[in-house]
């Protein structure tokens, strides 16, 4: 078993999660979704001004932001084409790390260029809470920032390299969390730089 170390009551860190050989495949997935379905601009409710990060999602529903808001819906916003499916070798993950928690329904896909950033914000577009947020990171060390379900909390930080896994749930499900920084050239995975981070939520409350 991967070590897992337990930053707080919710939020378990998995170093290494996955190997070189792991981590070159879920590149190799996620190239072949890119090619096919297309990274997105999202940009901010309200104004409208483009997010740093570059989006995709897979799966029944995928998270997007625009004008109007914040939601999931079933499409692409540029092609109307549906999601990718969630890759097999994702559910796997979810499944170890949930301990069988019932199947995500989104995974989002970020990709971070050297100077992206994410401000500190709650994942709370989901209908169910119950289940933790997975995170999966690729490519290039991030700075993540943690905090509290209250936005001028106490924050802790962790760099999170290539390969590593961080679920955030039960207590911590609604925290604040955002990347501070990217720390260019720290990884040989991606050849054009920048860092991949995948998020897998469940989005509507399992049947019973
Ligand atoms: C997110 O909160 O959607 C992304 C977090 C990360 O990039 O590690
Ligand atoms: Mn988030």
């Amino acid at each position: 078993m991967t070590n897992r170390v337990e930053l707080k009551p919710g939020v378990i860190y998995f170093p290494q999660l996955l190997d070189r050989a792991a981590q070159e495949s879920l590149r190799d997935e996620i190239y072949a979704a890119i090619h096919s379905a297309k990274l997105f601009q999202s940009t901010m409710p309200r104004w409208g001004n483009p997010m740093s990060v570059k989006m995709l999602n897979l799966g029944p529903v995928g998270w997007v932001s625009d004008k109007s808001g914040y939601r999931y819906q079933a499409t692409h916003p540029v092609t109307g084409q549906n999601w990718p499916r969630i890759f097999p070798s994702l559910l796997k993950i979810w499944d170890t790390l949930t301990d069988n928690y019932a199947a995500p329904e989104a995974c989002l896909i970020n990709y971070y260029s050297a100077t992206a950033k994410m401000g500190l914000h709650q994942d709370r577009d989901e209908e169910d809470f119950n289940a933790p947020v997975v995170s999966l990171s690729l490519g290039d060390t991030a700075l993540f920032r943690i905090g509290t379900s209250e936005r001028t909390g106490p924050t802790q930080s962790i760099k999170l390299q290539s390969g590593d896994g961080l679920i955030f749930g039960g207590p911590a499900r609604l925290d604040f969390h955002g990347i501070d920084r990217i720390y260019k050239e720290t990884s040989t995975l991606l050849n054009e730089g920048g860092r991949f981070n995948l998020t897998l939520r469940r989005v509507t409350k399992p049947h019973l």
